[in-house]
């Protein structure tokens, strides 16, 4: 049996003030304690990074961002670099999400720059994957997971992968309802393992792969409980800290 530590993790994408983010963060922080078995992470909108670094500091629960610029510095209006991050307790940077790909056009060569800038900065990178509803329908959903594993595996090492966490997530799962069966899921999650065994078997057999898509607080469960599912990256329900906390303690 493995031993991975379970990670639930906070992407509240573009949402919240900040006003509403102290409130949802109190709730969070009052439900979260050494009972977790879990380990949490909030992914907040960046600006409101120095707010949650000072308000999660007595507490269990990690700090990370939902992007970062591949580069270390220069001018790149708008951009924020994986330095500043450091500089405000960040333990994690969400690489390569569907929505960073598909409307901001990163491809799988960025998204591998960014991995690597993540690492090169002392931080854990979170690698999304997944594929689109016509990849999944014409049966690619396995082509299109190793051709994005394999361009972070060409660029960083299969050992950068003891330092890192994937989360696979169908892009047709996400924020729309439709959560991937626990039959769907297990079976990429497995496949993904078994694409980095290919390379190393003990990297393959230790990273924490979670699981992202309409994660809810009656499905998580029956997902956490699967082999190759080590916890979840959950969008619309942790912006309730009820459900987000349901989630949170759902794991085996
Ligand atoms: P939802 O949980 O809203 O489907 O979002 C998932 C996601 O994109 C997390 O990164």
């Amino acid at each position: 049996m493995s031993q991975r530590q379970s990670l639930v993790a906070a992407n509240w994408k573009m949402n919240g003030s900040l006003e509403s983010i102290r409130q949802l963060l109190a709730a969070i922080a009052q439900g979260v304690n050494k009972e977790t078995q879990s380990e949490v992470l909030i992914c907040p909108p960046y600006v409101y990074i120095p707010e949650l670094a000072g308000l999660l500091d007595n507490t269990e629960i990690r700090l990370g961002a939902q992007n970062v610029s591949q580069h270390n510095s220069g001018a790149y209006t708008g951009e924020v670099a994986a330095s500043m991050l450091k500089d405000f307790a960040c333990d994690y940077v969400i690489v390569g999400h569907s929505e960073r790909r598909t409307l901001y056009g990163e491809g799988d060569v960025r998204v591998a720059e960014k991995f690597v800038t993540v690492q090169a900065h002392g931080m854990t990178p979170i690698l999304c994957i997944g594929e689109l509803l016509e990849e999944r329908e014409a049966n690619n959903t396995e082509e299109v997971i190793a051709r994005q594993l394999d361009a972070v595996i060409e660029m960083a090492g299969i050992k950068a992968f003891n330092n890192a966490v994937i989360a696979y997530e169908p892009v047709w799962a996400i924020g729309t309802g439709k959560t991937a069966t626990p039959e769907q899921a297990q079976e990429v999650h497995e496949f993904i393992r078994l694409r980095l065994a290919r390379h190393d078997h003990e990297t393959a057999e230790t990273v924490r792969i979670l699981y992202g898509g309409s994660v809810k607080a009656d499905n998580a469960k029956q997902l956490f409980e699967l082999a190759d599912i080590d916890g979840g990256l959950i969008g619309g329900a942790s912006l309730v800290a009820e459900d987000f906390l349901t989630i949170c303690h759902s794991v085996r």
